[in-house]
C-alpha cells in the first residue's frame, strides 16, 4: 500500500494515477490548499476516485493530530510513502516565507514522527527541488553531489527536508530518498507555473510576464519522464534490507533558453504571446541544468520525451481542459 501526500497536486496526481493503473492500493492525502485554483485539484481527484483502490483523505499535515485520527488504521499497512505535499513556488516564498516553514518543514516532521516506529515502511520518497543548488555562475550541469546554495526560503525549506530525512534515516533506520525535480511540465500542470501562464496569455490575448527579460535557462522535464524515474527509484529501493538515505536529481539534462521555449509554444499555438519583459525577481535562478550521470549509474535515470513531443501533449491537454 502506498501513501501519496499531495495527491491532488500536479506530480502527486500523476504518480497516484500510474500506481492505480498498475493495480496498486493508494491512500491519497491533500489539504486542497488554495495557493492556486482548487478546481483543477478536484478535477484531478475526480479521475483518481474512479479507481476502487484509491482512498482519499483531506488532511492538513501541519496538524499532527489530524494525521493520526485519519491514517492510524493504515499505519501498519503502508509500505511506501511518497511525500509530495508542500508549498511550491520560489517567488511566493519571498512574499510569504512562513508558509514554507509550516507546509514543507513542520508538515514533513509531523509525517515522519507519525511513521517513525512503523516496521512496515520500506521507503520514504520526498520532493526536493533543483533550486537547492542556487546560482552556479556557469552553464555546467549540476550533479546531486554538488554543493548546495539556497537563495530563497523555498529552497532552504527543501534543503531542510533533506537534512531532516538524514536524521530520521539515522535515528529510526527509515530509508529516505529526496528527489530534486527540475521544472516539471505537462498535462494537469500547476496553473501558477510559467508555461501555463504563457498558454493562458496566448489564448486570451493578455500580457505574459517574462522574467529576467527571458534570459533564463530551464531543464524542462516532461511529467511522464518524472513518473518513469520515480518508478525506477521505487523498484530499485523497495527491496527489504537495502539501506538508503540519499538525494537524486530527476530532471532533463537538456536545459532550454526561455526564449526558445516561448518560440516553440508560439509556433505550435499559431499565435504570438504578448510579452511583458521584466527584471529578474528575488530568489529566481538564471539557470537550472540537471546532471544525471550519477542517477544513470544508480537507477538508470532516463529521459524519453523530447521537448517537442512534450509541448505537443501539453497543448493538446490545455486546449481540451480549458475550452
Ligand atoms: N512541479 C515542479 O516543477 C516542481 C519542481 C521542483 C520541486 N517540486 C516539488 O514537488 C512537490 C509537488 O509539486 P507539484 O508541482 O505537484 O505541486 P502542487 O502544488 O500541485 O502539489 C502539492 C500539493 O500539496 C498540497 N499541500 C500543500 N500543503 C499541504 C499540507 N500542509 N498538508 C497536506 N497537503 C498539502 C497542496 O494542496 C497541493 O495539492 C512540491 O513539494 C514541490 O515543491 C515541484
Amino acid at each position: 500500500m502506498y501513501l501519496i501526500t499531495g495527491a491532488a497536486g500536479f506530480v502527486g496526481f500523476h504518480l497516484s494515477l500510474s500506481l492505480l493503473k498498475k493495480q496498486k492500493k493508494v491512500i491519497g492525502v491533500d489539504n486542497i490548499s488554495d495557493y492556486y485554483d482548487t478546481k483543477i485539484k478536484f478535477d484531478r481527484l475526480k479521475i483518481l476516485r474512479k479507481f476502487p483502490n484509491f482512498i482519499f483523505y483531506k488532511i492538513d499535515l501541519k496538524n499532527k493530530k489530524n494525521i493520526s485520527k485519519k491514517i492510524n488504521k493504515y499505519k501498519n499497512k503502508i509500505q511506501v510513502i511518497v511525500h509530495f505535499a508542500g508549498q511550491a513556488g520560489v517567488r511566493y516564498s519571498i512574499l510569504n516565507p512562513i508558509t514554507y516553514i509550516e507546509n514543507n518543514i513542520i508538515s514533513y516532521v509531523n509525517l515522519l514522527e507519525f511513521f517513525k516506529d512503523t516496521k512496515k515502511i520500506k521507503l520514504v520518497i520526498y520532493a526536493s527541488s533543483s533550486s537547492v543548488y542556487g546560482e552556479k555562475g556557469s552553464k555546467k550541469a549540476v550533479s546531486s553531489l554538488a554543493q548546495t546554495n539556497p537563495i530563497s526560503v523555498y529552497s532552504a525549506s527543501k534543503l531542510s527536508m533533506e537534512l531532516i530525512s538524514k536524521v530520521y534515516s539515522h535515528l529510526y533506520k527509515i530509508n529516505t530518498i529526496g528527489v530534486r525535480f527540475f521544472t516539471v511540465f505537462g498535462p494537469w500542470g500547476r496553473p501558477d507555473m510559467f508555461y501555463l501562464k504563457l498558454l493562458r496569455g496566448i489564448k486570451s490575448n493578455k500580457n505574459t510576464n517574462i522574467y529576467n527579460y527571458g534570459k533564463h535557462y530551464r531543464s524542462f522535464t516532461y511529467i511522464d519522464d518524472v513518473i518513469l524515474n520515480l518508478f525506477k527509484i521505487i523498484n530499485k529501493f523497495m527491496t527489504r534490507g537495502q539501506k538508503v538515505s540519499d538525494v537524486f536529481n530527476v530532471g532533463n539534462p537538456n536545459s532550454i533558453h526561455l526564449k526558445k521555449f516561448i518560440g516553440l509554444v508560439e509556433k505550435k499555438m499559431g499565435k504570438r504571446a504578448k510579452k511583458r519583459y521584466i527584471k529578474k525577481q528575488l530568489g529566481d535562478l538564471t539557470l537550472t541544468k540537471s546532471n544525471v550521470l550519477r542517477e544513470k549509474k544508480i537507477f538508470n535515470h532516463e529521459i524519453r520525451v523530447d521537448l517537442n513531443t512534450g509541448v505537443d501533449k501539453l497543448i493538446k491537454w490545455y486546449n481540451s481542459y480549458y475550452k
